[in-house]
């Protein structure tokens, strides 16, 4: 039988328990003596996760956690179901290591999904219990395992001059199938993917999107020889796979960008999509009608703004095409006007001012007025904190105001802010009847967009965030 296309998956047994500070490089040359083999150019190996988590010392035992209010949390969410779906509860101090390790929760569910500070999206942040010595310890997944692939197979390159590879394993489970697998959460040497696109299939046809997770591959092929259980097989070496050397390789090309997950993310996707793709819409609508119902649904959303002390002094008045609406801006107009005038403005200017308004507010489907309701803000005697509590409850409006323009969005619709009710208080209430505690604050022109809107230049972060300086003149 010929050798050739055979992939050669060696367990290296005789490994001893690894403690802190142990020089992985050096226990897998001295298995490979007792092995009686020797590495060659193209050799992989495969290092189980736990080995290089012990020897980093990243071990944490659940006696020295005390869980968050977080954690306990998570405990009552999950716990009931999985009890329900009879697998073992989660210790409150697991799931507080378990946050400590995680960048976000995904899922709480009888298990808890995790995205890792790595990136990487599986069960408990890859917190093993089981192959670690000790009551209570947990292995946590190495910081940074594309670093200690990189080291080790320096070392064994110069110890063995051979070019080779190294990929850091573990076993995840997959969302759309039963049973764990081997997959590579740290590489060296070794692209993880093998992006085939543009290459040919067995009939000529042209692969279109066949990228191939070669490392999760080969983890799972060393996996089968390491067994998940007793076996005490952490190193494997594989032999005969046919790739491509890259020094340069790292672990992050085989995480599937955010932006890309259909599934995983997609509730998030779909929220800052929609907070970043939110424009003022300052130009013609649709001449579509607008239902009255989608403009209370997303002031239902708007009740859900946060406010100072819970106070909720939006008020919100919906105005349709009508006459009196028509009567309220052309009032608001000939008050800006006056304004203007009083002003000493010229004519041109006073024309241009009210023409860039007024067809937007004429033609809008719908109107809306948000108003402050100052009857619960709270009372003092003094100046100062009267207008504090003034301000307070303008952010708090505002802050329902966002709440109701983001709805917009979701809901394709278009929709701008205009602070002209400000100029024009008294008269909007007069004419239409308004509280006497209602101060009218903004309007908001509603309709269906007919053009796509560019965003605005916004200030780069590094602009609009301060950096607090310690006494000693160094940044915090
Ligand atoms: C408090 C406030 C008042 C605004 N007033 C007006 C206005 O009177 N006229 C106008 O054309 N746009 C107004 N805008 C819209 C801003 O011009 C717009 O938000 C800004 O240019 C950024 O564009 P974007 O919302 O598309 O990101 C207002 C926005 C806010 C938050």
């Amino acid at each position: 039988m010929s050798l050739e296309n055979q992939i050669q998956v060696i367990g290296l047994k005789s490994i001893p328990l690894i403690k802190e500070g142990d020089d992985i490089s050096q226990v897998i040359t001295d298995a490979l003596e007792k092995h009686k083999l020797t590495l060659e150019n193209g050799d992989i190996i495969v290092i189980a996760q736990s080995l290089i988590s012990k020897s980093n010392g990243r071990i944490r035992n659940l006696s020295d956690i005390k869980p968050s209010g977080r954690a306990l949390e998570l405990y009552e969410t999950i716990n009931p179901k999985a009890k329900n779906q009879g697998i073992p509860t989660k210790d409150p101090r697991l799931i507080q290591a378990i946050l400590d390790e995680s960048k976000d929760i995904i899922r709480a569910e009888h298990v808890l999904i995790t995205e890792t500070k790595h990136g990487f999206i599986c069960a408990d942040a890859g917190i093993d219990k089981s192959n670690i010595e000790g009551e209570g310890n947990v292995t946590l997944l190495p910081k940074n395992p594309d670093e200690d692939a990189e080291t080790i197979r320096k070392v064994l390159k110069s110890k063995f001059n051979k070019d080779i590879a190294i990929i850091i394993s573990d076993s995840f489970g997959r969302a759309f199938r039963i049973g764990a697998v081997g997959v590579a959460v740290g590489v060296s040497g070794i692209d993880p993917i093998l992006d085939k696109r543009g290459e040919k299939d067995l009939f000529g046809y042209e692969l279109q999107s066949t990228i191939m997770g070669q490392v999760d591959s080969l983890a799972s092929a060393a996996q089968l020889v390491m067994g998940e259980a007793d076996e005490g097989i952490p190193v494997v070496l594989i032999r005969g796979y046919n790739f491509e050397l890259n020094e340069n390789a790292t672990i992050k090309p085989i995480i599937r960008k955010k932006e890309l997950d259909l599934f995983v993310d997609s509730e998030r996707i779909k929220l800052t999509k929609i907070l970043r793709n939110r424009r003022s819409y300052k130009f013609q609508f649709e001449n579509k009608k607008v239902d009255k119902n989608l403009i209370e649904e997303c002031i239902e959303l708007a009740r859900w703004a946060p406010s100072a002390h819970n106070g909720q002094f939006w008020r919100y008045c919906i105005m349709e095409k009508d006459i009196l609406r028509e009567k309220l801006i052309n009032k608001m107009n000939e008050k800006l006007k006056k304004d203007l005038q009083d002003d000493r403005k010229s004519n041109d200017f006073i024309e241009s001012k009210i023409n860039k308004t007024r067809t937007n507010f004429f033609e809008a489907p719908i109107l809306v007025l948000l108003c402050l309701d100052t009857i619960d803000l709270e009372k003092y005697p003094d100046r100062e904190r009267t207008q504090n509590e003034f301000i307070l409850g303008v952010q708090s409006i505002s802050c329902s105001a966002i709440y109701f323009l983001l709805a917009l969005e979701m809901k394709n619709l278009a929709a701008c802010w205009y602070c002209a009710p400000l100029f024009a208080k008294d008269l909007i209430k007069e004419i239409l009847q308004l509280p006497e505690s209602y101060i009218p604050m903004a309007f908001f022109t509603v309709g269906y967009p007919l053009k796509v809107v560019k965003a605005p230049l916004r200030r780069e972060l590094k602009n609009i965030i301060y950096e607090i300086k310690t006494n000693s003149g160094q940044k915090s």
